[in-house]
């Protein structure tokens, strides 16, 4: 399963690459206003340090100059994937720029048949939003695993990108359910290293080792 950084914060995202977790990084509207900088200098820096796709999004409703800002994010380097809404005007496009041959990822995906309509419009990656599915106390996990049949079922190409992932547990609960891809705070996924019984146990392994007198190096 994929790692993707959903921040727009570049020394995150380099502190994640240099752990060897960096598949890609996810941007939207939202996490560019956070950053502070102007959206073509951001992209370009993310771009410029990251090997895997990284999400531009569009900010237009209709599907005419969706296609525009698409290409337009597109020039910034060749790993950008367009980021589009699940709305009708946001599958045309998807359409539109899939068949000349740009990589769309359908984003605010909350439902199966929203999904089911982006593998059909050719997108890439789809992105259901899980934890904005919890905080309405709805089953985000359940929508993976109903996605990963519908996927399987037609043998769609388009990438299931779990998003609004907030903790350890959404991450394993995804790759359980066959997500192909997972983008979170790089926070998130620093946490999935972490147990105390890793801590205590290496404690008391350096502790035993103290009272040998021993070196190996
Ligand atoms: O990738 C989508 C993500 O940025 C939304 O996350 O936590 O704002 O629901 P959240």
């Amino acid at each position: 399963m994929d790692f993707f950084a959903d921040t727009a914060e570049i020394n995150e995202i380099a502190e994640l690459k240099d752990l060897g977790l960096l598949d890609g990084v996810t941007t939207n509207p939202s996490l560019i206003m956070k950053s502070g900088r102007q959206v073509f200098q951001v992209l370009e820096d993310i771009c410029s340090i990251t090997d895997g796709p990284v999400s531009a999004e569009v900010v237009a409703l209709n599907a005419q100059t969706m296609v525009k800002e698409g290409k337009r994010l597109a020039e910034i380097a060749s790993n950008i994937v367009i980021k589009i809404p699940l709305t009708l005007e946001g599958l045309k496009a998807c359409r539109i720029l899939t068949e000349e041959e740009y990589r769309v990822n359908v984003t605010l995906c909350f439902s199966a048949n929203q999904a089911l309509l982006a593998a059909k419009a050719g997108a890439t990656f789809v992105s259901p939003f899980l934890g904005r599915l919890d905080d309405i106390g709805l089953d985000g996990i359940e929508l993976i695993e109903e996605i990963r049949i519908i996927f399987d079922n037609y043998d769609f190409e388009t990438q299931i990108l779990a998003a609004s992932v907030r903790s350890p547990l959404h991450v394993k609960d995804v790759a359980i359910a066959g997500s192909d891809a997972v983008t979170a705070h790089p926070s998130v996924y620093k946490k999935l290293a972490e147990h105390p019984l890793t801590d205590t146990g290496l404690e008391s392994f350096l502790n035993d080792w103290k009272s040998t007198g021993m070196k190996i190096v």
